[in-house]
């Protein structure tokens, strides 16, 4: 495997020979990246000069230049799609330059959405344009024949977050279920940034959905709480962080999760407790140039040392010798990594790194952001607690917060809703229901009543109030139960119920 970098001077970029494999399957009579740049740069130039002859010499029709310029734009999106990268005059694709480098300052485009583990924003109140994210992550779209194949599998109806599109893009999954009818298991790896004590609902969407395919798959799973990223990117104590990961903890575990089964780890007490955790850190370390991650992450000169070597800290655990008292020297175990979709840049460097260190690349299944009350442009805030509901709320600020802060995509009026109906699509309480509330019949009622106005954004609003109060307050009653004496169980290096 070879790694590569783009030659244009504002991207060092990232270039794997896994996406080429995946774009030249395309399809026959596909053109090339050099084919279609050579084409498209022809038709820039035709473009330019039809514009120059009318301005000049009022030759050349305006339909005419319509026509070019429409074929322009269909040329750079079929570029896009092959090349992984955007159109730039004079920057030819480089021989291998198919994959897409997708760091922040490759997401920055015009009218892109920006998605990256530190950033999620876009100007359409739907949200982020997730099939246009998979062309440019370069993952595949979980599509119905992937959730049938998951229901046959794991011979259960598939979770509604995957009914609903909410997981929507992986990487790798049908080759996990070949291995898994062949009796071949694999393990769940997802985490969390322990940023403060308090988590918000969105917080919860990994680890309800990783708790689902624990319980149907039966499969170990670890958890890393990132608590040395989150002291290398914020304004906080080493013991802050320490702190927020074992309340983190505690949400966590609150998800039900088995302890037979879970291993859940702070980096801060882990890498110095397991040899062999830190090899493969070192291991993945001597594997990534300062390139390459500047590429995927963005890191400039005057990012601290940690950042940039941080990414091969969320990495190892993707690799089974990571856990040798779970997986004791196997190093072939295949990981499946369930995560929203702004984590992919780590797994994407991981992926890449894998066969080169003799290990199976991990898998992936992306979910979508859960939108912040005040609309989908962006995802939720821990540090605004009015653009989210809290693991902590109480019934009455559930209450207050929905009915004050969540937009709505009701009309002004009560007459004018009745005559024109609301609409759903940029609706926050009913994005909200579409995450929790599981009967798929009652959600579509509501739709469809909602859009046809006789449903009444107070309305809707109660509805989601009512589901989402009795959920907060079971999951504050199992934390409750959960103690520090059962943290320490989880949170303790030891040997699960598998034997591997
Ligand atoms: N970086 C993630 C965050 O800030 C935490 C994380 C670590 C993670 N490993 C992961 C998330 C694996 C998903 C999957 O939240």
């Amino acid at each position: 495997m070879q790694v590569e970098r783009v030659s244009c001077q504002w991207r060092e970029g990232y270039v794997s020979v896994e996406k080429m494999t995946d774009c030249l399957g395309d399809g026959e009579g596909a053109k090339t990246p050099m084919e279609l740049y050579e084409e498209l740069t022809a038709q820039g130039d035709q473009v330019r000069a039809l514009k120059t002859a009318k301005a000049e010499k009022c030759l050349g029709s305006q339909t005419e230049i319509e026509a070019a310029v429409q074929l322009l734009i269909k040329l750079k999106v079929d570029y896009k799609q092959v090349a992984g990268q955007d159109y730039k005059a004079g920057c030819p694709p480089s021989e291998n330059s198919v994959a897409p480098d997708n760091g922040p300052a490759a997401s920055g485009g015009d009218d892109e959405d920006t998605v990256d583990p530190w950033n999620v924003s876009t100007t359409n109140a739907k949200g982020v344009d997730y099939d246009k994210l998979i062309v440019r992550f370069g993952s595949s779209k979980i599509d119905k024949e992937l959730v049938d194949r998951i229901e046959k599998v794991a011979g259960q109806r598939p979770h509604h977050f995957l009914r609903r599109g909410i997981f929507f893009s992986h990487r790798d999954m049908h080759q996990v279920l070949d291995a898994y009818e062949k009796q071949k298991s694999f393990y769940l790896y997802t985490g969390r940034g322990p940023s403060s004590e308090s988590m918000h609902v969105g917080h919860l969407i990994p680890f309800i959905f990783t708790k689902w395919l624990q319980d149907v798959f039966d499969i170990p799973l670890v958890i890393q709480l990132t608590d040395d990223e989150k002291y290398l990117w914020k304004d906080l104590t080493l013991e802050d962080c320490h702190h927020f990961a074992v309340e983190n903890a505690k949400d966590i575990i609150a998800c039900g999760f088995d302890v037979n089964k879970t291993f859940i780890f702070s980096d801060l007490d882990y890498m110095g407790a397991s040899p062999e955790f830190y090899r493969n850190v070192v291991k993945i370390q001597k594997h990534v140039t300062f390139n390459q991650v500047k590429g995927i992450f963005g890191f400039t000169d005057s990012d601290c040392i940690g950042k940039i070597s941080f990414p091969a800290i969320q990495a190892a655990p993707s690799f089974s010798n990571s856990f040798p008292q779970i997986f004791g020297s196997r190093k072939d175990i295949q990981c499946l990594i369930p995560c929203a979709i702004d984590q992919d840049p780590y797994f994407r460097m991981t992926r890449d790194v894998a066969p080169r260190i003799g290990y199976p690349k991990p898998a992936l299944l992306h979910s979508t952001f859960f939108p912040a009350l005040q609309g989908a442009q962006t995802k939720m805030s821990a540090s605004d607690a009015n653009s989210s509901i809290f693991l902590t709320d109480t019934p009455k600020q559930i209450k207050n917060k929905i009915n004050k802060h969540a937009f709505s995509g009701g009309k002004d009026t009560v007459e004018e809703h009745r005559q024109d109906g609301g609409n759903p699509d940029v609706d926050v309480s009913f994005m909200y229901l579409t995450f929790f509330l599981e009967d798929d019949e009652q959600l579509e009622k509501i739709r469809q009543d909602y859009a046809s106005g006789a449903l009444l954004t107070g309305e809707l609003k109660k509805i989601l109030i009512e589901t989402l109060q009795p959920m907060i307050a079971q999951h504050q009653e199992r934390r409750k139960q959960v103690t520090d004496e059962t943290v320490k169980q989880f949170m303790t290096p030891r040997r699960l119920n598998f034997h591997f």
